[in-house]
């Protein structure tokens, strides 16, 4: 699949309680590595392999849950036509300046249907990720610091109306879905996977009366041992887990949940397969979800917490 448009997630900005606990937990115990401070206070970081500046930023605030969601498009003509097609399609649009986040171009900031705020951006510095272009080493030191995860992977969001979040989405912004739950009475969506690349998700919803809900960000590995190292550094350094290690049927990826310091939930996961846009989404019944297997595989149970706590 030619990769343009919308490229990839691209940041999150997290609100935590603690700012300095928020860095300590995502700098020391995930392991991503600090780029920059500005004037706001605002702290920005990245996974050891992301090439660009910054993917997840950390606001001190009363209340933690997410700020924005952002996608990386393909360059600025991009994002101008993307913009115009979102206004044609009958949303509010608003550029928020070229500098206003650290070494990141102008933004093109909407509001969804499940009340949060997404972005979408061509530009932001690319300071590598640590290795040669040519003849690189596979990896660097910073691979090995904390739980090290490759990149910011995906978000799970809960809202309402995720029936019109999935046609905007897909009609406006190129994705399409890869999985889904039925609702419990068999109609509509109860949860969307959907996917702007070959990702099996690069978003993701679940249908909930509160809007601009946060269930996690997630944070890749490579493999099914960096998973369960993720677990041994998770418990070395007493942060609570809610789920894992295990693997989901749905999207097949084999995850741990935990919570940051302000009781944000992350997710530290790998695997799932690789779909394209013709293929027949996947689909889970509502009791797929817990005694199906689409939670948690081995277990085949729904876990409460996954449904109820978010920020
Ligand atoms: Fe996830």
């Amino acid at each position: 699949m030619a990769m343009t448009g919308v490229l990839r997630p691209g940041h999150a900005q997290l609100r935590v309680l603690n700012l300095e606990e928020g860095v300590r937990h995502y700098r020391d115990v995930l392991g991503m590595v600090e780029t920059g401070r500005d004037a706001q206070g605002r702290v920005y970081l990245k996974c050891w392999d992301e090439r660009d500046h910054n993917s997840l930023i950390l606001r001190e605030s009363d209340r933690a849950g997410i700020d924005f969601f952002a996608f990386k498009v393909l360059d600025e003509a991009t994002l101008d036509k993307l913009e115009r097609d979102l206004q044609e399609y009958g949303l509010t649009t608003e550029r928020i300046p070229a500098g206003e986040l650290m070494e990141t171009g102008e933004r093109v900031r909407f509001e969804i249907p499940s009340g949060h705020k997404i972005e979408l951006y061509a530009t932001k510095t690319q300071v590598g990720n640590g290795l040669q272009v040519t003849n690189p080493a596979p990896w660097t030191p910073a691979a090995e610091k904390g739980i090290a995860p490759v990149r910011l992977d995906h978000c799970l969001l809960y809202g309402p109306n995720i029936a019109e979040v999935k046609k905007l989405f897909c009609e406006v912004l190129g994705f399409y879905l890869v999985e889904r739950v039925l609702g419990p009475d068999g109609e509509g969506e109860a949860a969307i996977w959907l996917s702007c690349s070959h990702k099996v998700h690069d978003i993701a919803f679940v249908e909930h009366p509160e809007p601009g809900k946060l269930h996690h960000l997630s944070f890749l590995l490579e493999s099914w041992e960096e998973v369960l190292r993720a677990g041994d550094i998770l418990a070395m350094n007493k942060v609570p887990i809610d789920i894992g290690p295990t693997r989901h049927g749905i999207t097949r990826g084999c995850t741990i949940y935990a919570w940051d310091p302000s009781g944000n939930r992350f997710e530290t996961f790998m695997g799932g397969y690789q779909p394209y846009p013709d293929y027949e989404p996947t689909t889970w019944t509502f009791d797929g979800l817990g005694e199906g297997g689409g939670l948690d595989y081995p277990q085949r149970k729904l876990h409460e917490s996954f449904l109820t706590v978010v920020t």
